[in-house]
C-alpha cells in the first residue's frame, strides 16, 4: 500500500478561484500595473510576436505558456506535489486510481469480450500515479496474465514522461526506457508503454502496432481538459468579439483587449446555438481543442464494425460546470496559490473550468453510438464505487496510527464536499458505447 505524503498541500481551494479580472480584461483604456515583472525569456518571445503581428488569441498565448517546447510550464518542470504548484486526487489517495480500475473492470466484464489485448490510454498522466493504481487493481481482478495490456500516454512533458516510466515499470523485470523517435517506449511484463505528444499521434500508434479494431481501449483524462487553451469572447451589439492578448508599449505586461472586428474564431460562438442564444454583454470561454479530444476519445470506444458492440470506455474527470458556460474562470496557480494568469509566462500553471456540456454535445453530435453518463460530483462517484468499503479493508491491515490517519484524511479530501475538499468541485463524466440492453449495469453514475 502506498501512503501519499503531500496530502495537506491540495490544489488551492477552487471556491475562491474566480477572483475578478474581468475589468482589466475587457478594458482597453484602464490597465492595471502588474506586480511581477514579466522579463523572462518566454515573455520576450511573446512580446516580440505581439509587436510584429498585433494582439494574439488567448489560446495562442496559453499554448506557448503551457507547452512551449523548452520554456513552457509543463515542458520545463514537474509541477505536481508538495514542492510543486498543485496536487491532484491520485497523488492524495491511492483509492482514487483504484476505484477507476474497478470501474474499468466492471465495464470489461459487461462488454463480454473475447479480445486478448487492452490499451489503457491516458491523456495528461502527470506522474503516472493514477495509471499505476488503476492497473494494479484491474490486473488483480482480471486474474489472466495472458491478456496483453498496453499503456499509451499522451504527454507533452519529457520530465513527466520519465517519471511515468519510473512508476509504471517499478514492478517490471529488466525494463528500459527507449527515448526514441518518434515515440518513446518501454516493455512491460506483458505489453508495452508508448508515449506520444498529442492525440494526432494516437491513431498512428494504434494503427501501426495493432489491428485497431481488435483492441479494447480504456481511456482516462484527469485534469487534462482544464489544461487546454481557451479563447474568450464577449457578445456586443455588433456580434461576438474575441478578447485578445496585447502588451503595453514599453514593457512585457500582458492584458486582454477586445478585438474591434470579427476574428476567425468569433465564428465559433456565432455558429453554435448554445452560445449564440446568450444575451448581449455575455462573456464566455470556449476551448476549441475540447472538440477534437472529445471526438478522438469517443471514436476509440465505439466499434466501427459492429455498432452495437463497443470496444472500451472512458472517464473524463475535471473541475468545471455541469450546465453553465464557463466565464471568467481562467486562473494562474503558483506554489499552491492563485496568481494573475498574465504574470510570469511559462512559470505559472494556467487552467480554466471545463465545459462538460460542450463535451456531451460534441459526443452526441450526429452519432448515437456513444453514450455519456453524468457528470456527477467526484464524491458521489467514489462513494458509489465503494471507496468506503475499500478504505475499511485497507485499515484492517494497517496498525500504524499515523499511516491510518493519513489514509483516512486522504480519502476525506477527495470525497468530501466542503470548500477544502475535492468531492464537489470535481466531476466525473463517463463515456460508454451504446450497448443498448446493458445500460443499467454501469456503476458509479447513479445520483
Ligand atoms: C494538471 S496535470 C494532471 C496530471 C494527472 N492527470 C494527475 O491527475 O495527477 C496536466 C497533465 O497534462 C499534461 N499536458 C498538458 N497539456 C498537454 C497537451 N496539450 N498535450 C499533452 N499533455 C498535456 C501535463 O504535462 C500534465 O501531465
Amino acid at each position: 500500500m502506498i501512503t501519499r505524503l503531500y496530502h495537506s498541500n491540495v490544489r488551492p481551494s477552487l471556491f475562491n478561484r474566480s477572483f475578478n479580472l474581468i475589468n482589466r480584461w475587457t478594458s482597453t483604456s484602464k490597465r492595471t500595473k502588474f506586480i511581477h515583472p514579466n522579463d523572462n525569456e518566454l515573455s520576450k518571445i511573446l512580446s516580440k510576436v505581439i509587436e510584429i503581428t498585433g494582439p494574439i488569441p488567448l489560446s495562442s498565448y496559453m499554448r506557448q505558456c503551457l507547452t512551449h517546447p523548452t520554456l513552457g510550464y509543463y515542458t520545463s518542470k514537474d509541477p505536481l506535489g508538495g514542492q510543486g504548484d498543485f496536487i491532484t486526487s491520485p497523488e492524495i489517495s491511492q483509492l482514487f486510481g483504484e476505484m477507476i480500475g474497478i470501474w474499468f473492470y466492471s465495464i470489461w466484464k459487461s462488454l463480454d469480450s473475447s479480445t486478448r489485448k487492452i490499451n489503457f490510454i491516458e491523456f495528461g498522466p502527470g506522474k503516472g500515479t493514477l495509471m499505476y493504481d488503476c492497473l494494479k487493481i484491474f490486473k488483480r481482478l482480471l486474474k489472466d496474465n495472458n491478456i496483453q495490456i498496453n499503456i499509451i500516454m499522451i504527454e507533452t512533458s519529457k520530465i513527466l514522461k520519465r517519471k511515468q516510466y519510473e512508476i509504471l515499470t517499478k514492478d517490471a523485470k529488466n525494463s528500459k526506457l527507449f527515448e526514441s523517435f518518434p515515440f518513446w517506449n518501454s516493455k512491460l511484463n506483458n505489453g508495452e508503454i508508448i508515449w506520444c505528444d498529442t492525440e494526432i499521434d494516437l491513431n498512428e500508434i494504434l494503427d501501426k502496432n495493432n489491428n485497431i479494431d481488435d483492441n479494447y481501449n480504456f481511456i482516462i483524462a484527469h485534469e487534462f481538459f482544464d489544461a487546454l487553451p481557451i479563447n474568450k469572447f464577449i457578445k456586443t451589439n455588433l456580434g461576438w468579439r474575441e478578447l485578445l492578448v496585447d502588451k503595453s508599449n514599453d514593457s512585457s505586461n500582458f492584458f486582454l483587449i477586445q478585438s474591434p472586428s470579427e476574428t476567425p474564431s468569433s465564428k465559433i460562438p456565432q455558429l453554435n446555438k448554445r452560445y449564440n442564444s446568450l444575451p448581449e454583454k455575455s462573456s464566455i470561454e470556449i476551448c476549441p481543442d475540447l472538440y477534437k479530444y472529445s471526438k478522438t476519445i469517443s471514436n476509440l470506444i465505439v466499434d466501427n464494425k459492429d455498432k452495437n458492440q463497443g470496444k472500451g470506455a472512458a472517464l473524463i474527470i475535471d473541475y468545471g460546470v455541469s450546465n453553465n458556460i464557463p466565464d471568467n474562470t481562467l486562473r494562474g496557480i503558483k506554489t499552491h496559490k492563485f496568481v494573475n494568469p498574465f504574470s510570469e509566462p511559462g512559470k505559472v500553471d494556467l487552467s480554466a473550468d471545463v465545459d462538460f456540456q460542450a463535451i456531451i454535445e460534441t459526443i452526441n453530435d450526429g452519432d448515437d453510438n456513444c453514450q455519456t453518463l453524468g457528470p456527477i460530483d467526484q464524491g458521489d462517484w467514489l462513494i458509489n464505487m465503494g471507496i468506503q468499503l475499500r478504505l475499511t479493508q485497507l485499515l484492517q491491515n494497517l496498525q500504524n496510527e499515523s499511516e491510518r490517519n493519513l489514509l483516512i484524511s486522504g480519502v476525506k479530501r477527495i470525497v468530501e464536499k466542503d470548500e477544502n475538499s475535492m468531492g464537489k468541485i470535481y466531476k466525473f463524466l463517463g463515456l460508454v458505447p451504446q450497448f443498448k440492453d446493458k445500460e443499467n449495469v454501469i456503476p458509479g453514475f447513479s445520483k
